[in-house]
């Protein structure tokens, strides 16, 4: 049956952590040395499954690839092989970014259509495209894309700001001749801190952090010593899970630059939000009232992050009125409904849109983490919950929560694997 998570709810959270280093910025920085044959060290990294997956990728295309903590050495020098192993790439989404640095490097890479979380039918027309404007010969081989030829800059206009296929087109136009200009290119801070590594590696980018970001090519980029920025998703897990439970959580470390949306949404929710140069920190309302509802959208950065849509849905069942969420990323977000609902949540869906009523007391129960974000709105229903919570399928979970548990003890909460 695999591993549980047992959460005795009904306590309010209260205390520090320290922010986790980025899951999906480190997966990004894992992709980069591949377009060097010098030595990369990454720090920060946290201590995720997805990040060995990754490298397992790297090592099947000749790279080493250590660990020792939160720093990852990656050495790309003996890289000889293009193609990325099917049965190791479609384990992780982020494994498609091998593509753009071999194109770049080698002149030629192939991959399968990557795995990662249910969530929606996630094509990879956007990086495909990039590719091809860039000069390559895409197609597909049986299972692989396979993409091929020499790169020369060109004005690049992305279909949609997709994240990954922005980080994709940036590193194949690092090594392309001439200068590159992406349009309509995501603006999410993992994606400028993608950009800031390349740059550190000798890279000639600008814009990145916008919408519009020019790369100039170069011949050929080194090695670097680069420290992942902190996880804003995980940050915000946390911040959610204090201000539901009624708590107290200030996460040092975290970049309220990086939280805008979601800090807005709290004070305007009534929560008391502090931000200092040290933590950012939200609390239950100051003057004692309950939450208050609130409506949102889930879109691209700076905008409200679809990853934070099922942690903020499973604290807005403890708010006072009628809270709506409409979904614009993704078109299967909603997995985490039906879990809540069990728990006693009062939630409808229509179409991509969630209706929200409360205050709700959550009862637990036996219940799954169906995606990454889904199982953190689990958790959060289950601390809120004045019973016993049974989360199963903690694979999600895992993917994107390092030490989970021992983090929610360090804020007061009853939570153990078993
Ligand atoms: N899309 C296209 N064409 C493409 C690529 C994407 O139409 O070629 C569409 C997708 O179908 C989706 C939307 O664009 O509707 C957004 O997809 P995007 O490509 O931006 O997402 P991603 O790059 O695959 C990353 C993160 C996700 C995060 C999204 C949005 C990784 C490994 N994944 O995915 O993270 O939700 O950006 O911010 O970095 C998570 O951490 O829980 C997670 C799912």
């Amino acid at each position: 049956m695999g591993e549980q998570l047992v959460i005795q709810g009904g306590k309010a959270l209260s205390g520090r952590l320290p922010a986790s280093g980025s899951k999906n910025a480190a997966l990004y920085a894992l992709a980069a040395p591949l377009l060097t044959s010098d030595p990369v060290t990454l720090h920060n990294v946290p201590e995720i499954a997805d990040i060995e997956g990754m490298g397992r990728v790297l090592r099947a295309l000749g790279a080493s690839f250590e660990v020792d903590g939160e720093d990852v050495s990656i050495d790309a020098s003996g890289v000889t092989e293009t193609v990325a192993p099917q049965d190791l790439a479609i384990a992780l989404r982020a494994s498609f970014l091998v593509m753009g640095p071999l194109l770049a490097r080698f002149g030629e890479a192939a991959s399968p259509s990557p795995g990662g979380d249910v969530i929606g039918v996630r094509p990879l027309d956007v990086h495909l495209a990039g590719f091809r404007a860039l000069g390559a010969d895409v197609r597909r081989e049986g299972q692989n894309f396979v993409a091929r030829g020499r790169l020369r800059g060109a004005r690049i206009f992305l279909d949609y700001p997709s994240v990954l296929g922005t980080v994709n087109v940036l590193f194949a136009a690092a090594l392309a001749e001439g200068e590159t200009v992406i349009v309509n290119a995501a603006a999410e801070p993992e994606v400028a801190m993608a950009a800031e590594m390349l740059v550190a590696m000798g890279a000639r980018i600008s814009g990145h952090g916008s919408n519009t970001i020019t790369v100039d090519g170069v011949e050929r980029l080194h090695g670097v010593d680069f420290t992942i920025i902190p996880d804003r998703i995980e940050s915000g897990t946390y911040l959610l899970a204090g201000v539901a439970t009624g708590g107290d959580v200030a996460i040092e470390g975290a970049r309220a630059d990086h939280l805008d949306s979601l800090l807005t949404k709290l004070a305007e929710a009534g929560a008391g939000v502090e931000v200092t140069p040290q933590y950012v920190r939200a609390c239950h309302p100051p003057d004692g009232a309950p939450l208050r509802a609130v409506q949102l959208q889930a879109v691209p950065y700076p905008g409200f992050p679809t990853d934070l849509h099922a942690p903020m849905a499973a604290a807005l069942t403890q708010a006072e009125g009628v809270s709506t969420i409409h979904e614009r990323v993704f078109e299967n977000r909603l997995l985490y409904l039906g879990e809540l609902r069990a728990m006693g949540a009062r939630m409808t869906a229509g179409g991509q849109s969630v209706i929200i009523e409360g205050p709700t007391p959550l009862v637990g129960g036996a219940v799954r983490a169906l995606d990454v974000r889904a199982a953190a709105a689990v958790v959060i229903g289950g601390l809120c919950a004045s019973d016993e919570t049974i989360v199963r399928d903690l694979v999600h979970l895992d993917r994107g929560y390092p030490r989970i548990e021992e983090r929610l003890t360090a804020l007061g909460a009853t939570v153990f694997r078993r």
